[in-house]
């Protein structure tokens, strides 16, 4: 009476009477709470108990399976579903904050491979005409929270269609191959197991799904590989698929956004020409990757939140990048000068501090802030001995040196010992890192410094990664 549909209890019997065997209800009104609808429905169901038909209150994003041959299998609810896409909001949310490559690859990386159960996974990104093997985790092979990440690996594949992830990217389809040593002959591409024959783990299943960008342009492909439930090897879903499908599709922006800030710093970089010659983009990625790994230790030491240290993380590899930009305001003759410099030229030399902090003087820009802290700060030293290039920001020592520059200053040592200039050879490893343990306690903070010699096997993959003398990717034998 007064209203303009029919009452819920009026309908299970007359459905059931036609054979209908599943029913799923649903009301709205901007004043009732899912609360009320549950109350409604449960009334309804005491009532209706008695009917063959299966009732079900219907609920925002439910899908229905239709039922199969099993008749006494209620249809089914897909709760899990909603509950990935309420975790897909969530991180859809995250990942606006990350401006850093690598922690937009690793979060995608770690959420799709929680939402598929994945033993393993791996990023390709679509590079120079092939696809980079940018980022791998793998839970079999490197268990633990540091070991299992995998972003410093030199590898690529051809972007043609005779692998997996190859096939993904020049269709723009996805792959869901329930077990790959089982691929039927007629398909262009081919399982490549040389990875497994390396390594000793055995792929089963795969999920291989596209990064599209808006104009269709593949970015990368997502690999996901062995998904378990309850420690059994498991075929994605479809529902998965579309899940994973769903991941890819909110990630790019993210993606394209982490690309063009390490574009956008090189460029920077670059186009000034500010450095001696034998400096080139590798200096440049390894000391902010050196630098990000040296913080993520040093937090997960802390016992700080995981997606604090991420955040922070893809910060500081950003900031670090830059922090000798200030080079660009010394004169070319110091600057690159073959030999040692005078009392004079040091001085100017060492300008370059605060020329770079005078660079980023957006304080609102969180970016900027901590790159003008690092140009500022990163040569301090930790017994007070150190220089900013400018009268007006003061020596300090200890930890009054902020923490992102004490970083800065062991990561810019190692390298330019580890490296050629202009005025000296390269070291060799060894070497420079006696010398970093030499400088502990009196350059370097001391703490930091034992950290990176623990960070020993992640720093030589950064070098291998990023090597001196070779600025092109290689052409690596290919790995899957
Ligand atoms: P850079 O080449 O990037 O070096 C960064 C820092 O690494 C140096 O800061 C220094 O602390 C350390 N370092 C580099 N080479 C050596 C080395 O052979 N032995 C030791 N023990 N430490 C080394 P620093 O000294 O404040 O220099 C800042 C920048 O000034 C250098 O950046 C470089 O661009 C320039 N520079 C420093 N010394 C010379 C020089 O003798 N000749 C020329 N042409 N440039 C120099
Ligand atoms: C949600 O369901 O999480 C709100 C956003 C939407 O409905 O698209
Ligand atoms: C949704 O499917 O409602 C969320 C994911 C997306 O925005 O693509
Ligand atoms: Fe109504
Ligand atoms: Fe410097």
């Amino acid at each position: 009476v007064g209203s303009g549909h029919s009452a819920m209890e009026q309908w299970p019997e007359p459905l059931a009477a036609r054979g209908v065997r599943h029913v799923g209800f649903t009301h709205f009104a901007p004043s009732h709470t899912d609360a009320d609808l549950e109350m409604a429905f449960a009334h309804m169901m005491r009532q209706c108990r008695s009917l063959s038909t299966t009732l079900q209150l219907a609920r925002q994003r439910m899908e229905i399976t239709p039922l199969g041959g099993d008749e006494t299998q209620p249809a089914v609810t897909k709760t899990d579903t909603r509950t990935a896409y309420a975790d897909l909001f969530e991180f859809f949310h995250r990942l606006a904050h990350y401006n850093d490559i690598n922690s937009v690859l690793e979060s995608i990386l770690s959420k799709a491979r929680a939402l598929t159960g994945a033993d393993a996974g791996t990023v390709y990104l679509v590079e120079d005409g092939k696809l980079d093997f940018a980022y791998a985790e793998n839970d079999t092979l490197f268990p633990g929270s540091e070991a299992k990440r995998c972003l410093y690996l030199k590898a690529s594949l051809p972007l043609n269609a005779t692998s997996i992830a190859g096939f993904v990217a020049c269709t723009g389809r996805s792959l869901n191959i329930a077990d790959v040593r089982r691929l039927k002959g007629e398909t262009l591409y081919s399982f490549n197991d040389s990875f497994d024959a390396a390594s000793g783990y055995k792929t089963v299943s795969v999920l291989s799904v596209p990064f599209v960008d808006a104009t269709d342009r593949t970015l990368g492909v997502l690999q996901l590989i062995n998904s378990m439930q309850d420690g059994v090897i498991q075929p994605s879903t479809d529902e998965m698929v579309d899940i994973i499908e769903h991941v890819t599709t909110i990630a790019v922006s993210a993606l394209e956004r982490g690309r063009m800030a390490d574009r956008l710093i090189l460029r920077m970089l670059r186009t000034s020409s500010l450095h001696d010659p034998h400096e080139t983009a590798h200096h440049i990625w390894r000391t902010g990757a050196m630098a990000a790994e040296l913080y993520r230790r040093w937090a997960e030491k802390k016992g700080l939140s995981y997606e604090n240290i991420r955040q922070m993380q893809g910060k500081i590899r950003l900031a670090v990048m830059t922090h000798d930009v200030g080079k660009v305001g010394i004169p070319d003759a110091i600057l690159k000068k073959p030999g040692p410099l005078t009392p004079e030229e040091r001085a100017v030399m060492q300008k370059h501090t605060s020329l770079g902090a005078t660079l980023f003087s957006d304080p609102s820009q969180g970016i900027d802030r901590l790159a003008r802290t690092i140009a500022l700060n990163h040569h301090q030293r930790w017994d007070g001995t150190g220089y900013t290039g400018s009268p007006d920001a003061p020596i300090l020592s200890g930890e009054d040196i902020p923490l992102e520059a004490r970083i800065t200053a062991i990561v810019d040592v190692y390298d330019a010992l580890v490296s050629r200039r202009s005025y000296k050879e390269a070291w060799d490893e060894k070497r420079a890192f006696d010398q970093i343990r030499d400088y502990a306690g009196s350059y370097f903070d001391p703490a930091l410094v034992d950290i990176f010699v623990e960070l020993h096997d992640v720093i030589r993959a950064i070098y291998r990664k990023y090597p001196d003398d070779d600025e092109t990717p290689s052409k690596n034998p290919t790995k899957e």
